[in-house]
């Protein structure tokens, strides 16, 4: 067994999900130790105590730096090939997201590139990626499907996620997101025909996905099916359809909501008690309100809008005032947030939704654990989980969110073994 000793500050995060009022609370134990064995925690406590408990354990002098749970990225679609500089400089220049994707672009040329991507190219892109996400400390990352848009693409998108599951130290948690735009071949007069792609997908993909997987990755829990609630995506009464069929076959829900409209996505969220409500950015406060009263978790993705130099964030006051669970994540994807980077997540966070580094912290480990229904393997520093934490080059944490855009961690530890990220 291992004992990492003399940290400065272990930030457990022991306890459970925080709701708004106590995500404050990171259940620090001040000089503390954490005994390993294999893949998990033993024991957390003092490093005297500790040291005194187990005198012969292998010792690791972690010479008074931070200690906090690995991260957990709860959404992300960082399974695709290409790039979309030029729509970067399209936006710069003042067209909109949407003005962007309704000419064609958008998702949907992401979709060209992926489905035109061999299995090898886009496991490649895909597994580079992952590779400098968990150099940056998140250890357990959600991934959806949704660049495919066609069976054959969708299930190469899980195959490719499958393999790197089993192949990287990263854990990653799979979401099937074929609603995540209109294909191209579904058109009507010129226009998305987003009325047939939702019947596709309601009686033909779901059932598909659901036989595939059964026959393909029995061992794994069924992936979690999301939606794109939006004007110029799926409508409310569209996702409705969609994640009530998810429902019945046994999926896990989540749903991207109110990015840039409202439309009641996320009291639909809590009706379906769905895992997690994402974005909710324009989200008003009766939706709020209903959330709040649910166990679904809002997630907030700053770097969305920081991504399109857009101003609004999601409401994390009013969130945190109504007690909800509040998650944070990069949202990385080539449209709005190629972003590879929880902790300049956590500084978006302090900043424009106005959280305090404890906040956002809770937000990018234990919450985010509960928004992929993971918080009982991860997420926190406590006895019998996942042994996932890393290990800071400083002695106070607040210089998570405080500095920003600079390499903070030292070492990242996974599953029990050690990995120095060369900071
Ligand atoms: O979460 N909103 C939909 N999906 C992504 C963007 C995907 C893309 O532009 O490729 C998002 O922002
Ligand atoms: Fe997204």
């Amino acid at each position: 067994m291992t004992l990492y000793h003399s940290a400065s500050q272990i930030l457990t995060l022991s306890g459970g999900p925080r709701r708004g009022h106590n995500m404050h609370n990171l259940a620090i134990v001040q000089d503390g130790a954490i005994l390993v064995l294999d893949d998990k925690i033993i024991d957390v406590g003092p490093t005297e105590a500790m040291q005194l408990k187990y005198p012969q354990e292998s010792p690791v002098d972690l010479h008074q730096k931070v200690v906090l749970p690995g991260f957990v990225d709860p959404h992300t679609h960082v399974v695709w090939a290409g790039d979309r500089a030029m729509e970067f400089e399209m936006r710069l220049a003042g067209k909109t997201y949407m003005e962007i994707m309704n000419a064609g672009g958008g998702i949907v040329s992401t979709v060209q590139a992926t489905r035109q991507a061999s299995f090898e190219e886009l496991a490649k892109q895909t597994e580079d990626r992952l590779k400098r996400i968990f150099m940056n400390g998140t250890t357990t990352i959600e991934a959806k499907t949704g660049y495919g848009l066609d069976l054959e693409t969708e299930i190469k998108q899980l195959q490719v996620l499958l393999h790197l599951d089993q192949k990287l130290p990263i854990d990653i948690v799979i979401t099937f997101m074929g609603a995540h735009a209109c294909p191209p071949e579904f058109t009507k007069n010129g226009q998305p025909d987003y009325s047939d792609y939702t019947k596709y997908q309601i009686e033909t993909v779901l059932p598909a996905i659901h036989q595939w997987w059964q026959a393909n990755a029995p061992q794994r829990p069924l992936p979690f099916v999301d939606v794109f609630c939006e004007q110029g995506a799926f409508t409310l009464e569209q996702s409705r359809a969609i994640l009530t069929k998810a429902k019945q076959l046994g999926f896990p829900l989540k749903i991207h909501v109110d990015e840039f409209e409202n439309l009641g996505g996320a009291s639909l969220a809590a009706q379906l008690n769905a895992t997690s409500a994402d974005h909710m950015v324009k989200t008003g406060q009766q939706d709020i309100l209903t959330l709040a009263q649910s166990e679904t978790v809002a997630v907030g993705l700053p770097g969305t809008p920081f991504g399109l130099a857009q101003t609004e964030y999601t409401p994390a006051k009013a969130l945190i005032q109504a007690n909800a669970y509040l998650a944070l994540a990069t949202d990385c994807n080539p449209g709005t947030s190629w972003c590879e980077d929880m902790a300049f997540i956590i500084a978006l966070a302090c900043r424009q939704m106005k959280m305090t580094p404890p906040q956002a912290i809770t937000a990018a480990t234990i919450n985010a654990a509960k928004a992929l229904a993971q918080d009982d393997l991860v997420g926190s520093i406590e006895p019998g989980k996942q042994a996932d934490f890393l290990i800071l080059n400083t002695s106070d944490y607040r210089n998570l969110g405080y500095r920003f855009a600079s390499p903070l961690i030292s070492h990242v530890v996974k599953a029990g073994k050690l990995y120095p990220t060369g900071h």
